[in-house]
């Protein structure tokens, strides 16, 4: 099913996301999980950057979206947190898998929390048509960031001389959609 407005891309990512997920989970071989892993961290930090420059300011806006939208921030930012600490980590150690594991219960009930409290506000107060638009700038992120983000240096816009991968793509990310967002 191709995604026809941005609630339906990113529908679509989170199903993707939890597949990502299992996979790091079920990787047979450390190189296999390493990737696996990687190619995560780059899903996540788009998708999250994404919701953060595209969907979230208009969930703001809605009837009671104040509160949600605090709510899934500081989730983002929780998540970002654990997805960097998992990044020092070697993922044969079995503390990657236990805080793994917390990772993937807390990203399952955040996909949960948005659809069940921020879909519907944004369905309600925002017109279809710029739903449809916006899945273009949604994705325009995915298009433009890097695939092999952990070797380039870290270039972050607060000149965080320890900026991880993780952050390094989520500023290519939001370059991207912000010059989208200008089209
Ligand atoms: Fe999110
Ligand atoms: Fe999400």
């Amino acid at each position: 099913m191709a995604a026809n407005d941005v609630i339906g891309a990113i529908l679509e990512d989170h199903a993707e996301i939890k597949q990502m997920m299992t996979k790091v989970e079920t990787a047979t071989t450390s190189d296999a999980k390493e990737e696996a892993f990687h190619s995560l961290v780059r899903k996540l930090a788009i998708h999250e950057t994404a919701e953060e420059e595209v969907v979230h300011p208009l969930t703001r806006k809605a009837p009671d979206g104040e509160a949600v939208t605090k709510e899934l921030l500081q989730e983002e930012d929780q998540g970002k947190k654990v997805l960097a600490e998992l990044e020092k980590m070697d993922v044969n150690d079995s503390e990657f898998g236990v805080k793994f594991e917390k990772l993937r219960r807390d990203v399952l009930h955040h996909a949960e929390e948005e659809e069940q409290q921020e879909h519907p506000r944004l369905q309600a107060s925002v017109d279809d048509g710029k739903l449809r638009d916006l899945t273009k700038v949604f994705r325009a992120a995915e298009q433009t960031a890097p695939t092999h983000a952990h070797k380039a240096a870290p270039e972050s816009a607060t000149g965080n001389m320890v900026a991880g991968p993780l952050v390094a793509i989520a500023d290519r990310a939001r370059d991207a959609i912000r010059s989208a967002m200008k089209h």
